[in-house]
């Protein structure tokens, strides 16, 4: 399970990709950390970051996506703050128990899963926008 930055998740708009690039990075540091164990530390560190940047990383999404007028804003509204709810709830779980092995390779999927549907599609419908409609950013 590993992930790397491609050109193909670029949006076009350098500040987001820059924040995509650093979230990808982020992620698979901290897979490689797990891997060699001491993982209910790790995960409360990755989660606490998550919470924090998706904050500003969010807010900097929606506020292009106002300022370019992009016809799917809600729905990609509710994605974020559905994210944002459940990065708040596995925080909370795993801050409260100890996890098992099985707990934690779940959950780093279901964060992988979620970065790579969301930056490679979501995020995308947005950069295909920009481009059918010549908008300069
Ligand atoms: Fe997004």
């Amino acid at each position: 399970m590993s992930i790397e930055w491609n050109a193909r998740y670029a949006i076009g708009v350098p500040q987001i990709d820059e924040q995509h690039k650093e979230l990808i990075e982020k992620f698979s540091n901290y897979m490689k950390v797990c891997a060699k164990g001491n993982q209910q530390d790790e995960i409360v560190k990755m989660l606490t970051f998550l919470e924090k940047y998706v904050e500003k990383h969010f807010n900097d999404e929606e506020e292009l996506q106002t300022q370019i007028k992009y016809p799917k804003f809600q729905q990609h509204l509710n994605a974020h703050m559905e994210y944002k709810a459940k990065i708040k709830k596995l925080k909370t779980e795993i801050e409260n128990e100890h996890l098992s092995i099985t707990t934690i390779i779940t959950t780093n999927k279901e964060i992988l899963r979620w970065i790579i549907n969301h930056i490679g599609k979501m995020d995308n419908e947005i950069a295909e926008y920009i481009k059918q409609n010549n908008i300069k950013v």
